[in-house]
Order: structure tokens, then sequence, then C-alpha cells
């Protein structure tokens, strides 16, 4: 672990990421780690702070996370967020309560000591609740930082302030001096060091990379996304000519994407990287599919195939460089057992089998994506490619609803083109979190100068979202929406009809299939 960071013990918190993350973005580097992790582990972190997250128990209830009790005996200055603040006060000798009336949403709080946590904090402030329980009495020798209007304890410490808590969610963007808060713990109580930048952490991961592989080679699977393009870049800065970039061009990539993709890792920064164009065999297996999980699967198997096939002509190859991030690592780590509903099966291509003959590099496997995209911005690559949208494995395959032809491709890549060019044009793109557009199976009836037309039907979706997981409709100025319309009808031959998606998910799903 980076030295002089925080190691936060989640409890189960909806927002346990996002105090990760906050803290990142004070430059400190956070950890998470499950909540009944074992205090030897985490004095071998030597965190220079520790952050108790929320959580949806109750410090008396059975169903309350274990964890380490020692963690109070040993001199690392502690915050309690929310259920964290509960745990202190229930430890301390403190009296947590519930009448049965709990605190949601906006509050607003009144500072009663503004010496350390609350330093240059206003008097009242705008913070963020979420809990069910309270503190009733203090600990002995512990006061209150601040209470909210109506009474309740929303921030608490010890005599010296090396323990403090929250009631509040200081993490979350509502709390309005959230990460002035966050800010004071870090560096007015304990001593962490703003250390965790991209300059830092390129030299620091490209140092682990050379101990880690030596002299053997490294083969990179790069998709034209931000992910495996930052792996590419990194690992080359790294080791150089041991490091191999392949693309598979599977025929359902966006117009020039693969192009731009490899122009900018060979040209930009001189990427040995090699892109195949696999897309007869890839488009002769799909031929006549229309359902959506076999087109992820068709893909996705075939994919596997032909990365065995092109990664034999590397020769000796001893390691596989992959884009897992932050939030995969925790997803299945931390959290486990939380299992979603599988809505879709988001086969992931590039997801390979784990009885290859490789060892793997996972170098962005500590970073969020904005951290991730910082690393891409200090490593030299185009704004255009670090501040891509998300694009499916499967590509444009779940965006022509139905069959799926060269024509039809060629359609829907033109007025993709277009949607995304005006957007970029308008100076929209970067509020928007994912858009693209879709071609839809069904030929509609127009008039273009005086000729009866009867052609394709081409969707355009535009969300915001913070992660995927959920996702509100975009709502697109109609002058843009207005020269969006114009222009594929007017350019793409074959589209006389264009419709805006205003779906949002739930109840909609981001893609079409
Ligand atoms: P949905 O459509 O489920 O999409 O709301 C959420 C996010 O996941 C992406 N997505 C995929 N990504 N393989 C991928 O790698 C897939 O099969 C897949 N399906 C959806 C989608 O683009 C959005 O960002």
């Amino acid at each position: 672990m980076q030295k002089k960071g925080v190691v936060i013990l989640d409890f189960g918190s909806q927002y346990t990421q996002l105090i990760a993350r906050r803290v990142r973005e004070l430059n400190v580097y956070s950890e998470i780690l499950s909540s009944n992790t074992h205090l030897s582990q985490i004095i071998e972190r030597d965190p220079s702070a520790i952050i108790l997250s929320g959580g949806p128990s109750s410090v008396f209830g059975d169903e309350a996370p274990s964890f380490d009790k020692k963690i109070f005996d040993i001199d690392i200055p502690i915050l309690g967020i929310c259920y964290g603040l509960q745990l202190l006060a229930h430890h301390h000798g403190g009296l947590v309560e519930s009448n049965g009336q709990g605190e949601y949403g906006f509050a607003e709080i009144e500072i009663d000591d503004d010496k350390k946590l609350f330093q240059n904090v206003s008097k009242s402030s705008q913070v963020w609740m979420s809990h069910m329980d309270r503190v009733a009495k203090l600990p002995d020798g512990w006061h209150t930082l601040a209470h909210s209007s109506n009474g309740v304890i929303a921030a608490m410490a010890n005599k010296n302030q090396t323990r403090v808590a929250t009631q509040f969610h200081p993490e979350v963007v509502h709390s309005k001096e959230g990460k002035n808060i966050l800010k004071n713990f870090l560096f007015n109580i304990s001593n962490c060091s703003a250390n965790w930048t991209a300059e830092n952490i390129v030299e620091q991961k490209v140092k682990l990379i050379r101990e880690k592989v030596g002299e053997s080679n490294i083969l990179v699977g790069v998709s034209g996304g931000v992910d495996s393009t930052v792996v590419a870049a990194l690992i080359h800065k790294a080791v150089g000519p041991q490091c191999n970039a392949v693309l598979i061009d599977h025929g359902l990539l966006r117009k020039d994407e693969a192009k731009n993709c490899v122009t900018a890792l060979k040209e930009g920064l001189g990427v040995n990287i090699y892109c195949y164009n696999e897309s007869k065999i890839f488009l002769s297996k799909l031929k006549g599919i229309t359902d959506p999980e076999k087109k992820r699967k068709i893909i996705g198997n075939q994919f596997i195939f032909s990365f065995e096939k092109i990664s034999k002509e590397f020769g000796e190859v001893d390691y596989l460089g992959q884009g897992t991030l932050y939030p995969d690592v925790i997803e299945s780590g931390v959290s486990k057992g939380k299992v979603a509903h599988v809505i879709k099966s988001h086969h992931n291509v590039g997801g390979l089998p784990k009885n290859m003959n490789f060892k793997l590099i996972e170098p962005l496997r500590e970073l969020f994506k904005d951290e991730v995209r910082e690393v891409g911005k200090e490593l030299g690559l185009p704004d255009s490619l670090v501040y891509r949208h998300p694009f499916p494995g499967p590509g444009l395959a779940v965006r022509i609803i139905g069959d799926i032809s060269e024509e039809r491709i060629s359609i829907l890549q033109e007025a993709d083109k277009i949607f995304i060019d005006t957007l970029v044009e308008d100076d929209l793109y970067n509020d928007i979190w994912q858009a693209f557009a879709i071609l839809i199976p069904i030929k509609t009836v127009g008039v273009m100068g005086d000729q009866r037309t009867y052609e394709n039907l081409i969707g355009i979706r535009a969300v915001t979202s913070t992660d995927g997981m959920t996702a509100d409709w975009y709502k697109m100025p109609s002058k843009t929406l207005n020269k969006i319309s114009n222009r594929i009808v007017n350019n793409v031959q074959g589209v006389n009809r264009v419709v805006y998606d205003i779906t949002s998910k739930p109840p909609g799903t981001i893609e079409w299939e």
C-alpha cells in the first residue's frame, strides 16, 4: 500500500466506494477492506488513518458485522461515518438507541467545535443523513462537535480528537462541505500524505511492472476502450519492446475506432500494436442470429478462439496484461455475496479462459475509472481516447436489433459517427455518460424531395449515469437534436427517420439488447 494512506473498513454501506474515491480525490491513497479484517493485516499496510464506513446494521442487532475490536487500542486516528459513529459510541461506553424515527436526506447541522474536524466549515452547514439509530449518550470524556437542527448528535470526538465521527455522510455530494471535513480528518487530525497523484502512480507502476516481469514478454489485448489502452501504454512505458499489444477487430467496432486506437498507441507512444481484422469469421458466425444473448456468446467464444490463435504468433509470452479495475476487485472480494439478478450476461469480450498458459499482470487493479483517465493523460494519450464513453464488448452487435449484415453495420456506423461528432461539436459529449445510435429493424414511410421513401429507422440514446447501474435519459437541447436528425437523414443512405430514446434505467436498460 502507498505510504501514509487510509484503510476503510467496509460495514456494508452503499457509499463505501464513494469514501475511497473522495479520499483519493484529495490525493491520499485509500484501500477498502472487509470489516472483519484482522488488525495485523491493517497494521501491515501502515495506514495513517482508518475510516469506519456506514452500514445497514444496528450495533446491537444480531446481524451486526464482526470486526477486530483491537483497532480501538491502536494509535491510529479513526473516523467513523454513520454506522461507524454508532460503533465508536457503543464500544467506548456511550448509548446508541433507536426511537423508531430516523433521519433521511438533507439536514442542517450547527457546529459546536471547529478546532479540528470542522475547521473552516460554516457555522451552519447542509449535510446528508441516512440513519435509523442515534447516539443518546456520549462515551465518557467525549464531546459533541456538531448537532442537527432536531437535536441529534451529528458529530462527536474524544478529547484530543484522535477518534472522530459523523452521523452524516461527508462523502456524499449533498453534504456541501463534506470534502473539507474529510480533508480536515486526513491532514489536521491524521498524518496522511497527498502523494497519490497520476505522476506518482505512473512512476510506481512502472517500477512494479519492471520488477515483476524482468526479461519476460507481455501480450496486451486492446479493445479500443480506455482501460486496455492505458494498460498497453503503461506496460510499454515500463518494458518497451517486451510488450506487444493486439487489437482484434471483430467488425463491430464504431467507425474508425480500431484505426484511431492503433494510431494513438503506435504513432503517439511507440507501442508495438498489431490490429487483426477478424471480421469475416465473426460475421459468418453471427449470420442469421437475432437473439441478443446468443450474439454475446458467439462473439465471446470467437474472441477466445481468435486470441488463442493470434497469441501463438508472438512466440514465448509469459504475461497477459489486463485492464481489471478496483471496482471489479472490490465486487469480487470485499463485498462478495451480494449477487445481483442477471439481466444480461454482459459476456465480457476480452474475458479469456483461466486455462490459458499466461500469468496475469493487472496494473490498474487499485484504480478507479477517473484515476485510469488521469494516468492515461499522464502517459500522453489523447483526450478523445481518455474521455471516451464506455463501449460494450460485443459492440454494435447489440445495437443492430435483429439480423447483422455488413450493410446494416455500415448504416449504423455512419449514423453513430454523425451523432457523436455533433455532440462533440456542441460541447455536450462530456456531459453525457454514454451516447450511441441503434438500428431498429423497422422501415417507415417518408418523403424526400417529391419522392416517397420507405427506409430504415435509427434510434439515438444518450444517458447520464455514474456507474451504468442506473441511468437517466439526457435532456438534450432541441437545437442539437434537430441538427443530429437532419444530418443523419440527409447523409446516411437508407435512413429516413430518427427517434430519441427517453427511457431511464430502470425500467429500461442502457443498451437496447
Ligand atoms: P445495460 O444495457 O445493462 O448496460 O444497462 C450497462 C452498461 O454495460 C454495458 N454493456 C456491456 N458491456 N459486454 C460489455 O462489455 C456486454 O455484453 C454489455 N452489455 C451492456 C453497456 O454499454 C453499459 O455501459
